[in-house]
Formats: C-alpha cells, sequence, structure tokens
C-alpha cells in the first residue's frame, strides 16, 4: 500500500467534493481560517451515532438555533430536551447528552476540552465521540472509527476475517493510514466516502479516488466485503402446553424464579427439548391424570431458540396450581397468553 499516494488522492478528493454539512467546516474555509465549533461537532456526532445523514440534519438545525452554545443547552431542563430529541430515539443518549453539557459548562467553564484523553473523561462521551471531535474540531491525529470507516478498511484491505471479530484489525489499519497532516479533514474524507462511494450493497467503484489501490476491487467482489460471520441458525425446542381447565377457570403455575420467564406466571408445561413429543409422551408428562386432548400447538421465538408449544387441552382439578379466570390471562407472559388463548380458542 502507498500510503502517501492513497492519503494525497483522497484529501484532493475531499477538497473537490466534501459534502456541505451544517456541522462542517469545509476545507476551502479551513484554509481560509474557520474554525469548527467543538459545541456543534460534538452534537452532530452524538446525533449521528444515532441516524443517518438526513435524518439527524433538522434536528441539528433545531438544536443549534435553540441552544446555540454548550452552556445554553447545560441551562435548558431535561423534559424540554428529551422532548426536541423525541425522534431521535435512545433515550439514554439524550440523557448522556445533557450530562457531558453541563459537566463542560461547569467543570470547564463552557470550553471543550482538546484532546482525546480529556474528552473522553466527560460524562457520556465514549471513545469514538472523542476521537471524533479531537480529529474535527482540534484537529488531533486520532483513529476515528466508526461502520464506514470499518467497511472502507475492510475493502482497501481485503480483510478475509469476518465481522466482529476483525474489528480490532480493522482499527489498526485505519491507524495505519493517520498522520499529522490534516486529521480533521482525513476523518472526514474516509466518513464521506464510505456514505456516498464505498457503500455497502452498491459501491461506485468506478467514482473511487483510491479505486487503485483497493484489493477488495481488485478481487472482483468488492461489495461482498465486509466478511460477516454467518448469522448462528436458531436451535428450534418442542414443549407441551397444557391448558386445564375447570369450570371457567384455567389452571396456571409459577416459573422457578431463575432461568427464562423466572416467576412469571405460566401455563403448566413439559420439559422443552429438541424433538417433538408424542401423545404418550404428552400425557405421560401432564399435571394431572386428565382426558387430554390436542388442540393445536403455537410457535414463539425468544432470543436464542425457537420454541414450539404442543397444546393439550383437558377438564379437571390438579393439585399445586393457580386457578385463574379464563378472562383474565393479561398477566401471562406473551408466549403463554398466545397458547392459552389458542388452547381455548372455542371456548373464550
Ligand atoms: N457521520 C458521522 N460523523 C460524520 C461527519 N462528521 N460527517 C459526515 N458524516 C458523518
Amino acid at each position: 500500500m502507498n500510503v502517501d499516494a492513497l492519503r494525497a488522492q483522497l484529501l484532493a478528493w475531499y477538497d473537490a467534493s466534501a459534502r456541505d454539512l451544517p456541522w462542517r467546516v469545509r476545507p476551502q474555509a479551513r484554509t481560509d481560517g474557520q474554525r469548527a465549533d467543538p459545541y456543534r461537532v460534538w452534537l452532530s456526532e452524538v446525533m449521528l451515532q444515532q441516524t443517518t445523514v438526513p435524518h439527524a440534519t433538522p434536528y441539528f438545525l433545531r438544536f443549534t438555533a435553540r441552544w446555540p452554545t454548550v452552556g445554553a443547552l447545560a441551562a435548558e431542563g431535561d423534559g424540554e430536551v428529551m422532548a426536541a430529541w423525541a425522534g431521535l430515539g435512545y433515550y439514554a443518549r439524550a440523557r448522556n447528552l445533557l450530562a457531558c453539557a453541563r459537566a463542560v459548562a461547569n467543570e470547564h467553564g463552557g470550553v471543550f476540552p482538546a484532546t482525546e484523553e480529556d474528552l473522553r473523561a466527560l460524562p457520556g462521551l465514549g471513545p469514538y465521540t472523542a476521537a471524533a471531535v479531537a480529529a474535527i474540531a482540534f484537529d488531533a491525529p486520532t483513529n476515528v472509527v466508526d461502520g464506514n470507516v470499518e467497511r472502507v478498511m475492510a475493502r482497501l484491505f481485503a480483510v478475509e476475517s469476518p465481522l466482529p471479530d476483525a474489528k480490532p484489525e480493522l482499527k489498526r489499519l485505519a491507524a495505519s493510514l493517520v498522520r499529522h497532516e490534516r486529521p480533521g479533514d482525513w476523518a472526514q474524507a474516509l466518513m464521506d466516502l464510505g456514505a456516498t462511494i464505498c457503500r455497502p450493497k452498491a459501491p461506485l467503484c468506478n467514482r473511487c479516488p483510491v479505486a487503485a489501490h483497493c484489493a477488495a476491487l481488485a478481487t472482483g467482489a468488492p461489495q461482498t466485503y465486509p466478511r460477516k460471520a454467518a448469522k448462528a441458525v436458531r436451535p428450534h425446542r418442542f414443549g407441551v402446553a397444557y391448558v386445564l381447565t375447570w369450570g371457567d377457570a384455567v389452571a396456571l403455575v409459577r416459573r422457578p424464579p431463575k432461568g427464562l420467564l423466572g416467576g412469571m406466571l405460566a401455563l403448566p408445561t413439559s420439559d422443552w427439548r429438541a424433538t417433538r413429543w408424542s401423545d404418550s409422551e404428552a400425557t405421560a408428562a401432564a399435571p394431572a391424570a386428565a382426558d387430554w386432548r390436542r388442540v393445536g400447538e403455537v410457535e414463539h421465538g425468544f432470543t436464542h431458540f425457537t420454541l414450539t408449544l404442543q397444546l393439550l387441552r383437558a377438564e379437571g382439578d390438579a393439585a399445586d396450581v393457580i386457578w385463574s379466570p379464563r378472562h383474565d390471562l393479561e398477566a401471562l407472559p406473551s408466549v403463554f397468553l398466545k397458547a392459552a388463548r389458542a388452547g381455548l380458542a372455542d371456548r373464550l
């Protein structure tokens, strides 16, 4: 890799085609002496971790019109800021935003610290944001790596190891291209390249300023990078749920405190295992001797497996169950509500 040539080509491309973004000081303006406002850089980076440039831009414009400085934002009430954040999602991020603004206002005299290390010490300001603000607002030669930059590195170097394991390697590769010259423009050039040319699905390699250096393009299938670990197949499990009725009541049990759905109300079930239950097995595992009839099955997706509950129904009594009116099953976790509704479909 000829790093000097690659850097010169990407920076020249950025000089000519940097996107015009409301928080950005474009290269010509920087040459003319303009500097980015750390508050605006920080705010934009926090918003952009959440969403895309088109979605974040109106929020950025509203926030900066209403709170033009970090001091103004810090002095605002939580409710007002949370309301303005609505639609950007992840409210913890808005709370972190305010905690950080108040620390800058109260402990740093309203002035953002200028190094990655000092930025990182602010509450709610993570490693990515610290690197980005240090580079873009203060021209510190940090290594700014987001998903876009990871993709660009995976392609430039045709990294064969899959994400997410490849992340440290991609970060090292990105670091190998950082120099003291124009760190802020370099970080933003990589971001713009990732967003507009080196796109996830359909990269525009014929317009790429660094195509000559791209090992993935040389393989003929650049869009297949970054490699991704195959998604693990979710295992499938089978259990029997027993819908035992006594007049108007349905038998429930409380699940053991530990484990999946711990402590929740449930229908009585068999164990959950990898194979289906035969009728005789299902009857043998029932909570009471009764005239059990098959009444269908339901499927439910948990995070780590899919469960099929085969449903058996009977009328009768049982020991150690909680009798619940059949019209009052809303406290059941959704898997059991689904099963109870299916099991009682003709009786509800
Ligand atoms: N995505 C995240 N940060 C960005 C920035 N500063 N400019 C453009 N796109 C970005």
